[in-house]
């Protein structure tokens, strides 16, 4: 049964304060809450919009120590960037607050004592990984040892990164901490657990016979998760930075991050509501049953969200559950996965400042690209090409010749509407339910789809001038060209509100070209400016339009070629810096190397092999009186003319080989570089051809 709701809370996960916000937490999370609660906003419905940075856990404190700064300065740098950011870009928080509060901390440490207080806990002693030189007990994460499955080195407690194996810290071979290298030992320690294996049932009834209508990807997680059985989970750690466990004799423990971090989203509620009165109390959003609560999250959240927040709410009591949960799956960059600890992203900050005043087409991508039902990834070229050949050939060019035509034949004013043909109103019937599809589509999180009625409409419009050919009538039949143009900014004006929840800041910029200013913003009364969704009167004749500018203006090639050479240089970065030189093979006698023959070949000619990417042919002077010829798969690295005249190492005695239908008489030597490259090998001083190597 379809419930009733007075109110909508909706939360957006609180992005860690250890580095700034990418395109992948902006597409998985925050443009679609953001787009969420425009809407509601513009149906008037009542809303709360929630953000705030995530500050405690391991992540802050691994930067802290590796930029040499106290945690409390990394977390006010990274919260400071993240929250201008957010505001630059236009996500329309109610507020956006932080975990390091007195709010939070006084709100989370009362709620983790109710539950201790009602016995809600389990407390176990385990031995955990200790540091004894740094007296620290480490987290997964900060303990690296040998993989058990694949062997290779430097394998995290929780996954190796080289085959992918789930691991746990007791599997790996030799574990030392991360950060000093030391070696570790076994210690018994106290935590506190929440003993999820009680929750089972009501869970999977509330999950999975009550909320089917949750999205695939959410509802088939928490399945897998309730199919293989809750256990208990700690809650508390031993840390020093975080909010300390508020029960006696537990010195050096703190709430476990993701104990604290959901309660957040109360706290922050707590902290504006307090602030505006005008809102209601904070008790209002969070226990009463009429305020429906939705969590935006990433597809790495949905435990939490879906399963350990709604077990520690209920175990509080009092409190409403979500509603829904519209996690995203991953944004990819470029065909590799982001990487905020690998700087391999696109960083808003970054982008705000060097593509100033383009935030709507970053939005527009995000969302027509949005990783809703499977990963998706995000390229540059794509970006340019839904920018220059959606936004500035299909929206903007269609807005721009309404506007242009208007101040060319009507001394910009808006002209009166004429007689109606069969194609006019055969046009203004698709925009007859255009609302409501709208509405079906955001309502249900369908973003990408919603967005794409909306750039429909312009498909509409430029299809229709382009048809109706005005700059032809005009000579003929001027009468008509009023009502082209009439519907046209009729047209228009519907962009202006379909786009809205989408790209504010384009639709604030249209609405100010049309001279859109509806008596209301909000709500969806009489007049206000959602309501009128699919209408064609919205503008009225006469209305005075100022000089219009281009709404959308193209992305050039070397913007684009920038942003590419960034990412192409940060992981040559990488590649670089984690490049391990290749164990050495078994030892050879002196006897065995004497069989190779490697000579010092002098390069006569050097020319692509016709129909082969990979190969080059060379002709060298090898000393013998006869040309020798050899095929070498270096051609992505060369340009053959310039090897012509050098000297260069070859094995004389390598079994000829059939090569694209020639014979190779012998190898050329080339070394191997970090990134896969290849460097032929050559010698200091110019040497006769056929000079030996030994
Ligand atoms: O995954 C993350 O980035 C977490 N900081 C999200 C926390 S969401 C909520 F619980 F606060
Ligand atoms: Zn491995």
């Amino acid at each position: 049964m379809e419930k009733h709701f007075k109110r909508t809370l909706i939360t957006s996960a609180l992005p860690y304060a250890n580095g700034p916000v990418h395109i992948g937490h902006l597409a998985g999370v925050y443009v679609p809450a953001d787009i969420y609660a425009r809407y509601l906003r513009l149906k008037g419905r009542d809303c709360l919009f929630i953000g705030g940075s995530d500050e405690h856990g391991v992540p802050v404190t691994i930067r802290a120590r590796k930029e040499g700064i106290t945690v409390q300065k990394v977390v006010d740098r990274y919260h400071t960037l993240i929250k201008d950011s957010f505001e630059r870009f236009g996500i329309s928080f109610d507020i956006y607050s932080r975990t390091t509060s007195a709010t939070h901390h006084k709100l989370a440490s009362d709620f983790f004592r109710k539950l201790y207080d009602d016995g809600k806990f389990i407390e176990q002693v385990s031995e955990q990984f200790y540091d004894p030189q740094t007296g620290h007990f480490l987290t997964d994460r900060n303990i690296m040892g040998e993989c058990p499955r694949c062997h290779s080195a430097g394998a995290y407690g929780d996954q190796c990164d080289k085959c992918g194996a789930d691991l746990s810290p007791d599997e790996l071979i030799n574990p030392y901490n991360a950060e000093t290298g030391n070696p570790l030992e076994k210690k018994a320690t106290k935590h506190w657990y929440l003993p999820l294996d009680k929750d089972q049932a009501w869970l999977e009834k509330w999950i999975l016979e009550e909320h089917k209508e949750w999205r695939s990807n959410v509802y088939g997680q928490c399945k897998s998760w309730l199919d293989g059985g809750l256990r208990p989970r700690a809650v508390t750690r031993d840390l020093d930075w975080g909010i300390p466990v508020p029960v006696e004799g537990a010195e050096g423990k703190v709430l476990y991050v993701w104990f604290d971090a959901p309660i957040g989203y109360i706290s922050n509620t707590k902290e504006l509501c307090d602030a505006r009165p005008e809102l209601g109390q904070w008790e209002t959003w969070w226990k009463d049953e009429e305020t429906r609560l939705v969590h935006f999250i990433g597809k790495d959240n949905i435990v939490f969200h879906c399963i350990v927040f709604p077990a520690m709410l209920r175990a509080h009591g009092g409190y409403i559950l979500p509603d829904n949960v519209p996690a995203n799956e991953f944004l990819n960059l470029e065909g590799n996965k982001i990487s905020t600890s690998k700087n391999y992203a696109v960083w808003l900050n970054e982008y705000l400042d060097e593509l100033p005043g383009r935030q709507d087409e970053l939005r527009y991508v995000l969302t027509a690209n949005a990783p809703e039902t499977k990963d998706n990834d995000f390229t540059w070229d794509d970006f340019q090409a839904r920018c220059n050949n959606e936004l500035v050939a299909v929206y903007g060019n269609f807005v721009n010749r309404a506007l242009q035509l208007t101040q060319k034949y009507y001394e910009g004013r808006v002209p009166e509407c004429g007689e109606l043909s069969d194609y006019d109103r055969e046009t203004l019937s698709e925009f007859r339910d255009v609302k409501e599809r709208m509405e079906q589509l955001l309502e249900g999180f369908k973003f990408r789809e919603a967005q794409k009625e909306a750039m429909n409409l312009a498909r509409i419009g430029n299809k229709y001038l382009a048809d109706s050919e005005p700059w032809k009538v005009i000579k003929t039949a001027p009468e008509r060209v009023r009502t082209i143009i009439y519907l046209s900014l009729q047209i228009t004006a519907n962009l202006a509100i379909a786009f809205e929840p989408f790209l504010p800041f384009s639709s604030q910029r249209l609405r100010q070209m049309i001279s859109l200013t509806p008596s209301v913003l909000k709500g969806d009364g009489e007049g206000s400016l959602w309501e009128q969704l699919g209408r064609t009167d919205i503008l009225t004749p006469g209305t005075a339009l100022p000089k219009p500018g281009l709404l959308f203006t193209k992305i050039e090639d070397e913007t684009i070629a920038f942003q590419k050479k960034k990412l192409e240089d940060t992981l040559k970065a990488n590649a670089e810096a984690a490049y391990k030189a290749a164990p050495v093979k078994p030892t050879v006698s002196f006897e065995d190397f004497e069989k190779l023959d490697i000579r010092v070949g002098l390069v006569k000619s050097c020319e692509k092999v016709r129909k082969s990417k990979r190969l080059l042919r060379f002709t060298l002077d090898d000393g013998s009186g006869k040309d020798r010829i050899i095929l070498s798969g270096i051609a992505q690295w060369y340009e053959p003319e310039h090897l012509i005249g050098k000297n260069v190492l070859f094995i004389a005695n390598f079994a000829s080989r059939q090569m694209m239908g020639e014979e190779s008489q012998g190898m050329i030597l080339s070394a191997v570089n970090y990134d896969g490259g290849l460097s032929v090998t050559t010698v200091l001083d110019p040497v006769k051809g056929g000079s030996q190597v030994g």
